[in-house]
């Protein structure tokens, strides 16, 4: 693994290594050590989750950031390349963490230059670290990641972490409910993916219903800033609401889960309940993403 773009670049075996290499780390049976190591964040979107647990995961490990929050205050305002910013970073880091509203600029960047790049999310593109994370939230909750059944709720068609995460949990034979608006349902693409692959999908419209037969009901935001017509968002936004009187018939082991951040798609009165897991799940990134730094800087 030299760098991590695209879910669809990893093995089966490679995602269970670094399953195992996460637990490691947060059980404290392996301590990487970056000293002297560099990490660029370079953030083109505003970022909480993803860009703080890097920067924390880099600092759990002894190493150092150096962070690009968009190009305002950057030579690129005076018409410098994205090639050559590139190129120039990778002068002074080991290792770039990459999120650009543009699909594919992470897979150029590993083009460009010679160190490690990670997809930190190309817009409606992929979010390979968040699906590593989820894979390791649901091994927590599920005890394995072996023939689950997920409901993929929310923004399919723009929303990157459920791409990443269909592809990902494809890989473990799971069966999925996409649940949607037909506007917002999930791409061609990647159904073709799982068709070629014998995974069972359905798709539906409905949450409250379709929830009683889950393992893990993963809800997204609707994404307000990748429509380009605001009256389509207007059409689809609170579309679903999770609240906890739906929750009354679950199964023992269920979990919610989301990428975070919500808007309004989980009502407050789920976040107390035992089935919510979206906080621990955003503390799961950092073990996670040292594990990722740790692989692709050489960690045995
Ligand atoms: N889950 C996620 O990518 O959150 P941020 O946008 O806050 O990084």
């Amino acid at each position: 693994m030299k760098n991590l773009i695209s879910m669809r670049d990893l093995t089966k075996e490679e995602i269970l290594h670094l399953m195992e290499t996460a637990s490691k780390i947060e059980a404290g049976k392996i301590v990487p050590d970056m000293t002297r190591k560099v990490a660029a964040l370079l953030f083109f979107e505003p970022s909480t989750r993803t860009m703080f647990s890097f920067d924390t995961a880099m600092k759990r490990m002894n190493g150092q950031t150096i962070i690009m929050s968009g190009t305002k205050n950057t030579s690129a305002k005076k018409g410098e390349t994205f090639a050559d910013t590139l190129e120039t970073i990778a002068q002074y880091a080991d290792i770039i963490i990459m999120r650009s509203p543009t699909e594919g600029a992470a897979r150029y960047a590993s083009e460009v230059v010679d160190v490690p790049v990670v997809n930190a999310g190309d817009g409606a593109n992929q979010h390979p670290t968040q699906a590593l994370l989820d894979l390791y939230s649901i091994i927590k909750t599920q005890g394995s990641l072996e023939n689950l059944k997920i409901g993929l709720a929310g923004d399919l068609r723009f929303g990157r972490t459920v791409h990443s995460l269909a592809q990902a949990m494809a890989v473990f034979g799971a069966e999925f409910k996409f649940i949607s608006p037909s506007f917002l349902e999930m791409p061609q693409y990647i159904k073709d993916d799982l068709d070629e692959m014998g995974i069972k999908y359905e798709e539906c419209d409905d949450v409250e219903g379709n929830i009683d037969d889950l393992d893990i009901l993963y809800v997204t935001r609707i994404q307000r800033e990748r429509f380009a017509d605001p009256e389509d968002y207007e059409k689809v936004k609170g579309s679903y609401i999770l609240r906890k009187n739906m929750l009354t018939n679950v199964k023992e082991n269920f979990k919610v889960m989301h990428p975070l951040p919500r808007v309004d798609e989980i009502h407050t009165d789920v976040d107390d309940t035992e089935f919510a897991y979206y906080f621990p799940q955003a503390k799961n990134g950092v073990y996670t993403r040292e594990a990722i730094i740790h692989l692709l800087l050489g960690g045995k």
